[in-house]
């Protein structure tokens, strides 16, 4: 007998990433800009912990939150960064993605909405659709990937409960301003709405003038749920190892879906993690910084243009006036350069490309040379 599964998951595609980058694995030399999986390996140090853990014995359950030590140096490491949460706000988690999946459960009824502006990770819509709640995708392309009031009252409706926010962006790699806070912020108080804060990138910025939703907004707190990682700032996404930080009374709703979802994270790895929170990233956030210099510079003299990237490891140049739509655009590009992207379709968003610059100097150099002749085939 055929039974139904969740309908919320019907129709969800997997990760357009994956499928490029799966497209790409099949075609042999070709130079993948597809994945935001850094290149580095994690430093030493953070490594050497786990044996340590292991060789005290830390093999069972530890707290479901996480363990006191690393609540503690979370706590500490967020007041550095301008964030003022105690030890009892966080919760520990699987990566940014347990983090993002157990907040969006803990929130959303069947029938509610969330806003997500686009182009986005498609997480969030994977999520809410899961648990029956409805994604209203924002469009802040013709807005220079900001967020306004305007944009802001067309969206919101009844049944209105959340919006998620990512800064620097995946995949657009740029910041928002403070209008785009200040403007996310008078609708959180106008329409009463739980305000998500992906900040995984929050350590990969470029330029001056970055600010968190959630300092630059302190009075929200009660209503706004901020989400961190370590696989992208120390290069541990293997680890599957990220938090969330809340006040308590929406926490206290999160972690039971945490505690339901995976109990708490692995226990030999939380030492790790505080050791992390001490080791300079400087080094690797600079060696970004100079690839995006490198990227905006080639791409600018294919005159495609570019909003420009001030956080993470990607670009999403506009391919508008080229003739083709991201998907032929992107698979063309695999089969006759020998180079992969990713569809702006994957986030939403159409006529644009996402180029991640996370890779070597030397495949950075190889696959933009190639992107170049490409778009210029497709020019003449
Ligand atoms: C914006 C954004 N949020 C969350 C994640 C998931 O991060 P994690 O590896 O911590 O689960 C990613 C990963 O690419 C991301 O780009």
């Amino acid at each position: 007998m055929a039974l139904e599964t969740n309908k919320g998951l019907a129709g969800l595609a997997t990760s357009g990433i994956r499928r490029f980058t799966a497209l790409a694995n099949q075609t042999p030399g070709c130079v993948k800009l597809t994945l935001g999986e850094p290149e580095f390996d994690t430093p030493a140090p953070i490594c050497a912990a786990v044996s340590d853990s292991l060789a005290r014995g830390l093999t069972h359950y530890p707290p479901n939150n996480g363990m006191p030590e690393l609540l503690e140096a979370l706590s500490a490491y967020m007041g550095r960064h301008g964030l003022s949460y105690e030890p009892d706000e966080l919760v520990v988690t699987c990566g940014a993605t347990e983090a993002l999946a157990a907040s969006l459960m803990a929130l959303i009824d069947p029938g509610d909405e969330v806003i997500v502006p686009t182009p986005a990770f498609g997480l969030y819509e994977s999520i809410v659709r899961a648990v029956h709640g409805v994604v209203v995708s924002l469009d802040t392309s013709a807005n220079g990937f900001q967020i306004s009031d305007e944009l802001l009252d067309g969206v919101v409706g009844e049944r209105t409960k959340a919006i998620v926010i990512t800064s620097p962006n995946n995949p657009t790699g740029c910041v928002y301003n403070a209008h785009t806070l200040d403007a996310v912020a008078r609708a959180q108080e106008r329409y009463g709405l739980f305000v998500i804060c992906d900040d995984v990138y929050n350590r990969l910025v470029y330029s001056e003038g970055y600010e968190r939703y959630a300092a630059r907004h302190p009075e929200a707190r009660e209503l706004t749920i901020v989400v961190d990682s370590f696989s992208k700032p120390w290069a541990m996404t293997g680890w599957r190892l990220g938090w969330l930080a809340a006040a308590p009374a929406l926490k206290a709703q999160v972690e039971k879906m945490h505690q339901y979802l995976v109990s708490s994270v692995p226990a030999f790895l939380q030492d790790a993690a505080v050791v992390a929170l001490g080791c300079d990233v400087e080094p690797m956030r600079e060696t970004y910084e100079r690839r995006r210099d490198y990227v905006c510079e080639r791409l600018g003299g294919m005159s495609l243009s570019l909003e420009h990237p001030a956080g993470a490891f990607y670009a999403f140049p506009s391919i508008g006036g080229l003739g083709i739509g991201s998907e032929e655009f992107c698979r063309r590009a695999i089969s006759e350069a020998g180079v992969a992207l990713v569809p702006g379709t994957c986030f939403g968003s159409e006529g644009f490309v996402r180029l991640s610059y996370c890779v070597s100097d030397e495949d950075l150099k190889v696959g933009l040379d190639r992107l170049g002749s490409f778009v210029a085939s497709l020019k003449s």
